[in-house]
Formats: structure tokens, sequence, C-alpha cells
């Protein structure tokens, strides 16, 4: 039985991706960790749970032992909204953290690492639709050089030491459960919060601004498919492009429409247009498709009728 330790499991992604993975593997294979946030009652009581840091190296090793984990997943990271205003601590969380999880599962042997990546890897010289798998990475934020580096120890590892690590570029990500923490792409959550709560949203970046998108339950399958994929087939490894939608501000406010006819949405661009601008509008994920069968299941439309039912039951 796979002992999995999810790290960075209060956050938006990680705090989903724990309760599912608790469904797949067993409540009790599936240690949930955060440095300090704490954890919801669901996280707590469906199984494991630990606060520690990773930078406090013998604690790390001590949680290890204790359940025996064989593979890590670690969803710790700084985003690129507040990684702008706190270069620094995004170095550390997302570098610092990352060579103590490829260290430990090195030292100790493990079975797998997942570090997932980010359309931030890319920048403004990079092509901007249908961005190649391999293509330039010069990117303009501390987090989209974070996760560059990331990327390339993560294939280091690989090829050094034998190490199976993996690791894909999600999108920005749209969730109704927990909110994202700081990212540039967090417009397109707040969007629906903010159509249900108040039936208008301004928005940071401007109407035309189109970003690759996708949600959380894509999400969740993407993560839970690369975990799961033969490594034999692999010919990628921390890098894979992950695509699933693209839209417009615009085009989102016109969705939110189809069901709230009277939603109204103005535009008070800040810093993180310039973000915005210096990624892609979608990427070719062919290699994802043809190494690890992966394929999307929603668009905007879906995505849209969903968020606001449940966020409707949430809200009101
Ligand atoms: N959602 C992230 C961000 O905006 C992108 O990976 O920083």
């Amino acid at each position: 039985m796979k002992k999995i330790l999810i790290i960075g499991a209060v956050g938006q992604i990680g705090s989903e991706l724990t309760l599912k993975m608790r469904e797949i593997y067993g409540n009790d294979n599936v240690v949930a960790s955060t440095r300090k946030t704490e954890p919801t009652q669901k996280i707590k009581e469906s199984g494991p749970f630990e606060f520690f840091d990773v930078m406090d190296k013998q604690r790390f090793n001590e949680v290890c032992e204790k359940y025996k984990i064989d593979y890590i997943i670690n969803m710790a990271a700084i985003l690129s909204a507040v990684g702008e205003k706190n270069p620094m601590l995004a170095w550390d969380v997302n570098m610092n953290g990352l060579i103590n999880v490829l260290e430990l599962a090195r030292e100790k042997n493990m079975k797998q690492v997942l570090i997932p990546s980010s359309i931030a890897v890319f920048g403004p010289e990079t092509p901007q639709v249908n961005t190649p798998q391999e293509t330039i990475l010069r990117p303009t934020t501390m987090y989209g050089v974070t996760k560059v580096a990331g990327e390339l120890l993560g294939d280091y590892y690989v090829r050094r030491f034998g190490l199976d690590v993996r690791g894909l570029r999600y999108p920005g990500i749209i969730s109704h459960e927990t909110l994202p923490g700081g990212g540039t792409t967090d417009y397109a959550v707040a969007i629906y919060y903010e159509a249900i709560k108040e039936k208008k949203y301004t928005c940071f970046v401007k109407e035309d601004t189109r970003l690759p998108m996708m949600y959380m339950p894509d999400c969740l399958k993407s993560t839970i498919d690369l975990f799961e994929a033969d490594f034999n087939k692999l010919k990628h490894h921390s890098d894979f492009n992950v695509g699933a939608m693209s839209f417009s501000v615009a085009e989102m406010a016109d969705s939110i429409r189809k069901y709230i006819p009277d939603f109204e949405i103005s535009y008070e661009p800040d810093f993180r247009q310039a973000i915005a601008d210096s990624w892609p509008d979608s990427v070719d994920d062919s290699a994802a498709r043809e190494e690890w069968g992966w394929s999307p299941d929603y668009d905007l439309d879906a995505m849209t009728k969903d968020m606001l039912e449940q966020l409707e039951k949430k809200l009101k």
C-alpha cells in the first residue's frame, strides 16, 4: 500500500487533493501536513495530520519515519502575486523547501515525488498561443523563476539519481472549497464568489486578458493520473503542459450572465496585469495526452454552471 505525504495540504489544491486521495488510497495512507495554517475539520478528522516546516529537515524526516512515507506530493508554494510582494519568501519556500523534499526522498529511496509546476514558467518571449511543451522559459516573476528551477531540479534528480520525480504545469485553478492564496489567476475564482454575493465584480486585469484555466475536478484528475502513470512510459518528467480551457475575462462574464443575467463587471487593472500579460493564452498538452492519457472534462459553461450551483449553496 502506498504511504503518501501531502505537503501544503490546507491550500486551494492540497485541501481537495488530500480528501480525494484518502478516498482512493485509504484514509490512514494519506498524511496531510502544513507549516502553520489550521486545517479544516474534514481534513483533521478524516486521516493523519502533522504540522511541520519542510525547512526543518529533522522533523520532516521524523514525520516520514513515523508514517513510513514512500510518496511525497509537495503542494506548498508562494504564488505569483504574493511572490512579487515578497520575492525572498517565494525563493525560500519554493526552492529551499523543494530541495529538502528531493534530498529526503533520495536519501530514503522513496518511490515518487510529485512537484507541481505552473504556466508561470513562461514569459513574454514564449509563443502565447498553444504554447509548445518545449519552448522559451524566461519568466519575469520570482514564482516563475522558482518553478523553472524546480522543473530543472526534478529532471536532474531523475537523471542523476534515478529518483522518480513528476510534475505538471498547472494553469489557473478554479474551485469553490478553499480560496487560492495570492496568485494572478485568483480573479477567475473571485468573479464567481462576487457574482453570487453582489451580482457585480471589479476585476484586477483587463477584459481581454486570456489565460489557460482548469476546473478543480480536472486538476485533481490530472494530478492523480500523472501520479499513477507508468514511469517507463514517461519521456518528460517534471514539466508536463496540461490544458483544459482558455478564455478572456469578458467571456467569463458572458458565461455567468447565462445564469445571472444582471451580472455586471468593471475593470481596474493593477500590477497583476503585467504578470498575466507575460503568460500564454493556451498550451499544447499533447505530451501529457500521449504519455499518460490526459484529457479534461470541463469547459467554461460546464464549470460556470457547477461553480454557481455550489457557491449558491455555500454562500446563501
Ligand atoms: N495560479 C497561479 C498564479 O496565479 C499560476 O500557477 O500564481
